[in-house]
């Protein structure tokens, strides 16, 4: 069975795009590089196939599609702070890209299109745990571009007929999440920041919660989704639905490194949401998804990924 996984380069792309060939499918990347970089699909180059282009591009979109049978959908802009600096740029990626994926899994009759939304489609939570059906009143054009494609992948699935997953991971984190981008997540930040013994910056108190999933564990989550029959088309949180405060977080991170690195408080960030986490159970009764990685055992997994360096 051939899969596409787009922005199979990135941190989460690659380790699905590697843990699918493990898995004995005949893996295609399409990239074009601009946040991923080709080393983190390196040791498995020579079972993919990589295709170096732009989800953009619909005519490129479309040979690549004509070649496989189910697409992971996870070429992004990423950046929130991006979305809002440049709404345009992050909507001809987010959404455009998204509709020539969409566009070409219906010409081709693709068997299953697994869309990567983001729990930023939500918002400010309204209630907790936050479950699939919570309103969504995304705060910025990144949350509304996500939103946006879920849209249409509902439309494409209900008016052509496609089987369309869409997972809304809340925040991942694990191996090849690049520590020195300024949009990357918190925790590859504080570990990072952590092995230097430089400060650990938290905004705010640092009483804000978050829901952290291993990326493994969201790697086994959308295996399952391809290789289990799924609705036509239903939307799945990817979380671990568990919350860690960011101060505990911090705390832990300078314990199981035995760092000496100070933590800082600087002012609250504006707009920051306070508490999210998922209610997973959806998920859990679909697929019979188990999160293995309970935080502190994927805080000791990375730190030794980080120190082999
Ligand atoms: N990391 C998280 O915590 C998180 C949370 C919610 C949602 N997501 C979603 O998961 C997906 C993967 O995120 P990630 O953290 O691995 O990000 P990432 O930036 O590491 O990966 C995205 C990949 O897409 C590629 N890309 C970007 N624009 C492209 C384009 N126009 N054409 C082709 N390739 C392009 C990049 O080069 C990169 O390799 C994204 O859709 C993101 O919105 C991630």
């Amino acid at each position: 069975m051939d899969i596409l996984v787009t922005g199979g380069c990135g941190f989460i792309g690659s380790n699905l795009a590697c843990a699918l060939v493990e898995k004995g499918y005949n893996v295609h990347v399409l990239d074009n590089l601009s946040n991923g970089k080709l080393e983190n699909i390196k040791e498995y180059l020579g079972n993919i196939i990589f295709w170096r282009g732009d989800v953009t591009d619909k005519n490129y979109v479309d040979n690549i599609i004509s070649r496989v049978d189910a697409v992971y959908h996870l070429a992004a802009q990423v950046s929130v702070a991006a979305s809002i600096k440049e709404p345009v740029k992050d909507a001809a990626v987010n959404i455009g890209g998204t509709l020539n994926i969409l566009q070409a899994a219906s010409t081709y009759r693709i068997k299953k299109i697994i869309y990567y939304s983001s729990a930023a489609v939500y918002g400010e939570p309204v209630y907790l745990p936050i479950d699939e059906k919570h309103p969504k009143n995304p705060l910025s054009p990144y949350g509304l571009s996500k939103l946006t494609g879920e849209k249409y992948a509902e439309f494409y699935s209900k008016f052509y007929g496609l089987n369309i997953v869409i997972i809304r991971p809340f925040n991942v984190y694990g191996p090849k999440q690049d520590p020195r981008n300024p949009y990357t997540g918190v925790i590859s930040t504080f570990l990072d920041k952590a092995l230097r013994g430089e400060s650990i910056p938290i905004y705010g108190d640092g009483s804000q919660s978050r829901d952290f999933i291993y990326v493994d564990d969201l790697v086994d989550l959308s295996i399952k989704i391809l290789s289990k029959n799924t609705p036509q088309f239903i939307a799945l949180n990817g979380a671990c639905g568990e919350r860690t405060t960011i101060k505990s977080l911090a705390e832990r991170i300078k314990e199981l490194t035995g760092s000496n690195s100070k933590i800082i408080f600087l002012p609250r960030r504006e707009g920051e949401i306070y508490e999210s986490y998922a209610d997973i159970s959806v998920a859990k009764q679909l697929l019979d998804f188990k999160p293995v990685y309970k935080i502190d055992d994927g805080l000791k997994k990375l730190i030794e990924y980080f120190k082999r360096g």
